[in-house]
């Protein structure tokens, strides 16, 4: 059966700083993830978990080796490109969320969406659908008028309006407010 990863490390290294300061967080790591497959990243602090997930949502660049995403070289990429990519196929959940204060919950879900051009009246009404979806009634509070698991959940939204096919990173165990397993906070 062919197999035809949506993510590919082949021999990723990634190193920070250079000289005796340099850190070599990745080493080499080779990985492919298929559609649909479910992956955790586990390991100890410090081990390299956000460097590859930096890496393999188009975030960063490898030092050397090659990072694939859909079938694309993200070193063939410039930056705006890698900009494009990660907004239309990258979905990620952060582990201190990155919601903008100042936006209302529809508006942080819908702000990738016009940032790739579309409309302001369908860029809100795919936000309140994938508020929906997650069964946020409050969208147009702000941040600090939900509580963590509804913060959680709009950050959750937020991606899924562009559909991304690429793998969202999933958190094995409870954020730190306690809420339950799920698509992860973590970082990078
Ligand atoms: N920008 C940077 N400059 C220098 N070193 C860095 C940088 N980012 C990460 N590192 C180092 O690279 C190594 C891997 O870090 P990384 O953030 O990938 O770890 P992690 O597995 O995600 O850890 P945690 O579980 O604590 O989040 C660590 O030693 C870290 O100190
Ligand atoms: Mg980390």
């Amino acid at each position: 059966m062919s197999f035809d990863p949506v993510v590919r490390l082949a021999d990723a290294t990634r190193v920070h700083g250079d000289g005796p300061q340099a850190v070599h967080a990745l080493k080499g790591v080779s990985l492919e993830v298929a559609a649909g497959e479910l992956v955790a990243v586990m390991g100890p602090s410090g081990s390299g978990k956000s460097t590859l997930l930096n890496l393999a949502g188009g975030l960063d660049t490898p030092t050397s080796g090659a990072v694939t995403v859909e079938g694309t070289p993200l070193t063939s990429l410039t930056d705006g490109e890698r900009a494009a990519l990660r907004r239309r196929r990258v979905g990620y959940v952060f582990q201190d969320l990155n919601l903008i204060p100042s936006l209302t919950a529809a508006e942080n879900v819908m702000l990738p969406r016009e940032l790739d051009g579309v409309r302001a009246r369908q860029a809100r009404r795919e936000a309140l659908e994938a508020l929906a979806e997650v069964g946020l009634e409050e969208p147009d509070r702000f941040p600090d008028e939900l509580s963590g698991g509804q913060r959680q959940r709009v950050a959750i939204a937020r991606p899924q309006p562009g559909a991304p096919r690429s793998p969202r990173s999933w958190r094995p165990c409870g954020s730190p407010a306690g809420t339950s397993c799920g698509p992860r906070g973590a970082a990078p």
